[in-house]
């Protein structure tokens, strides 16, 4: 351990806020309804167990809560695959009990904001059923993407495209004369057919489910694809594949992500004297210029045409009626868009268009400090261009959970899941690490997200036999990939009772593993030093000091891996925040007070490595 020099070179690349809608600041959890609570015994979480649970989320101290489709749907894809968008699945309850959720969430000033999903329907949707019984070239057909095959009978897909969750982005049908006739588009499962957004139709449609939900009293919507819902004309052939957020091909993140910049490898970030203080230059990010105009890192045509912002506009119009005239905005979208770089992001949140849009850029980054200030510069950056929030996020349904990335052999990597034969990774040191991320996440300005499951610090699971498996790339992958299952098992809540407390049978629709005892809700409420009291103080704090609001400066002072820096507010008044995602230990600051801690800080003082602190100046 070293003495560490005051900050020096301070450099503001933020500014507090003087805006005050509550989705700049919000903390957001996503419920996987699925996963969450189930109240009839049957095994699947359900509304009236999310209900039942909301004072979990009012003692965490979240600003509002995300629900993953709820509506009718054959579940092929875990409800992202809808046949009634003004329905509820019989799975998760009835209309009432969505009423019943979005009036209980209200009273305890929580806000709602449901899941939409407009790229594509379920194909057991009526328009659907009706397009395939009808002829090619109707108009039923035309609210999807239909087309002739290519070859001499048709019998080649249209194109080259490999859906998202493997294997050909195309199906072809039987015609009414049981013959093989047409294809149709599906950038998910073949259960997933894609509408056709020129379509008048399908836009007023769209329009009219977003208002059928906001007369339910809904705040807003997270928009799922949002980039994807335009394809570029004629349809033509591309070589790559689109991975779920982020990686082989095109999109975010992916070989250009901010990486081990500077070469470090383990041990070489212990502090020397000469490093103390004197940080190269580089090592804090000059403000980037960024271009809104500019064109997209990696074109694709499936994804991030121009078109889709003049829907998003329409939309926000739609948000708009719904706000009593003369007030500030009150209802918000999140757009779920895997686009980069973080400036092209930024055009989902123009004034006219969507509030917010979810950070996969900081999701997928590598445990790497060098690489966290490049991409929280260019976010804030990014954001700050068209006067939105900046958003952060670390884990969801998607995804392998961050403290299970974090203790991988390569940290922060991003596997399609973990097989029990794969590379395990290291539970204790990922959760350790995977509490520094959330404690400087939750300090960051701007909007944050979490994944139900990690206030408790549950990690991937790893070992899930392969006939319970559900997530569809398992299957059109052929098992290459063991897919989304493993961040999706039910939650937690009793250590003692059957299925953790999930279910009233103990029935889960996905199995826990016995070990997760240790993770359960009641073993941590109140328990010093738990990972659910850290989430609980950490969000007391956020609010306490305004840090969703506030400004950021970067600081030195500390070796190249050490996250250094302040969020203000504007009389000044400064959180400061220590990030050691080197190998060893680095002495803490004089003069100054821990207001939380993500590890246990030796008594002697000093910040140990994968650990992070909030600190006031004492004096
Ligand atoms: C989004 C969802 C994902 C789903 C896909 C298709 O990426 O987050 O779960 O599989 O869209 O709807």
């Amino acid at each position: 351990m070293t003495t560490a020099i005051p900050a020096v070179a301070p450099d503001v690349i933020h500014a507090p806020s003087q805006q005050t809608q509550w989705w700049r600041t919000a903390v957001i959890y996503q419920v996987y309804p699925r996963s969450f609570a189930d109240s009839d015994g049957d095994g699947y979480g359900d509304i009236p167990g999310i209900t039942s649970r909301l004072d979990h989320l009012v003692d965490l101290g979240v600003d509002a809560l995300w629900l993953s489709p709820f509506y009718r749907s054959p579940q092929r894809d875990g409800g992202y695959d809808v046949t009634d968008y003004r329905a509820i699945d019989p799975l998760f309850g009835s209309l009432d009990d969505a009423d019943t959720l979005i009036t209980a969430a209200h009273a305890r000033g929580l806000r709602v904001i449901v899941d939409l999903v407009p790229n594509h329907t379920s194909s057991d949707h009526a328009w659907f059923q009706a397009a395939l019984a009808a002829p090619a070239g109707s108009p039923e057909r035309d609210l999807y993407m239909f087309r002739d095959g290519r070859g001499d009978d048709g019998g080649q897909p249209p194109n080259n495209w490999d859906s998202v969750l493997g294997s050909s982005a195309w199906t072809r049908i039987m015609e009414a004369d049981g013959k093989p006739g047409q294809w149709y588009l599906h950038l998910f499962d073949e259960s997933q057919p894609d509408l056709n957004w020129k379509h008048p139709q399908v836009r007023a449609e769209m329009e009219d489910i977003l208002r059928f939900w906001l007369r339910r009293g809904v705040d807003g919507f997270r928009v799922d694809v949002a980039h994807g819902l335009i394809k570029q004309d004629g349809l033509p052939d591309w070589g790559g594949r689109v991975e779920m957020v982020g990686g082989a091909d095109g999109n975010v993140g992916g070989d250009d992500a901010p990486s081990v910049a500077d070469g470090r490898q383990d041990g070489d970030d212990a502090p020397s004297g000469s490093e103390i203080g004197n940080l190269p230059s580089d090592t804090i990010p000059a403000l980037p210029v960024l271009d809104i105009d500019a064109p997209a890192a990696h074109p694709n045509p499936m994804f991030d045409q121009e078109e889709v912002h003049d829907i998003y506009r329409a939309w926000r119009r739609v948000l708009d009626e719904f706000d009593p005239p003369g007030e500030q905005v009150t209802r918000a979208m999140v757009a779920e868009a895997w686009v980069e770089p973080e400036s092209r992001l930024a055009r989902y949140q123009r004034a006219d268009e969507m509030q917010q849009a979810f950070n996969f850029g900081f999701l997928v980054t590598t445990w790497d400090a060098a690489a966290y200030r490049q991409v929280i510069t260019e976010s804030l950056a990014a954001c700050d261009l068209v006067g939105a929030p900046a958003t952060w996020v670390l884990s969801n349904h998607d995804v392998v959970r961050h403290p299970s990335r974090f203790g991988l052999p390569t940290p922060g990597a991003r596997p399609n899941g973990i097989y029990a034969h794969d590379p395990q990774p290291d539970e204790a040191l990922g959760l350790r690490r995977g509490r520094a991320a959330t404690l400087f996440m939750l300090a960051l300005p701007g909007s944050a997200y979490l994944y139900n499951g990690e206030e408790l610090g549950l990690p991937e699971h790893t070992f899930l036999p392969d006939d319970v498996r559900q997530a569809p790339e398992f299957f059109r992958t052929g098992g290459a990939e063991a897919g989304r299952d493993g961040c999706r098992v039910p939650l937690v809540w009793e250590a003692e009772r059957p299925g953790f407390g999930f279910s009233p049978t103990g029935v889960t629709w996905l199995p826990q593993p016995a070990a997760w005892a240790c993770y359960a809700a009641d073993r941590q409420r109140g328990v010093e030093g738990s990972t659910l009291e850290m989430y609980k103080s950490a969000l007391r704090l956020r609010r306490q000091y305004g840090l969703g609001g506030g400004g950021l400066r970067w600081l030195s002072g500390y070796p190249i891996q050490v996250l250094h820096f302040e969020v203000f507010d504007a009389s000044g008044t400064a959180v400061t925040v220590l990030a050691n995602l080197g190998g060893e230990s680095v002495a803490l600051p004089d003069g100054y007070d821990v207001l939380l801690a993500s590890g246990s800080l030796p008594d002697g003082g000093g910040l140990p490595a994968d650990t992070t602190v909030w600190l006031r100046c004492g004096h």
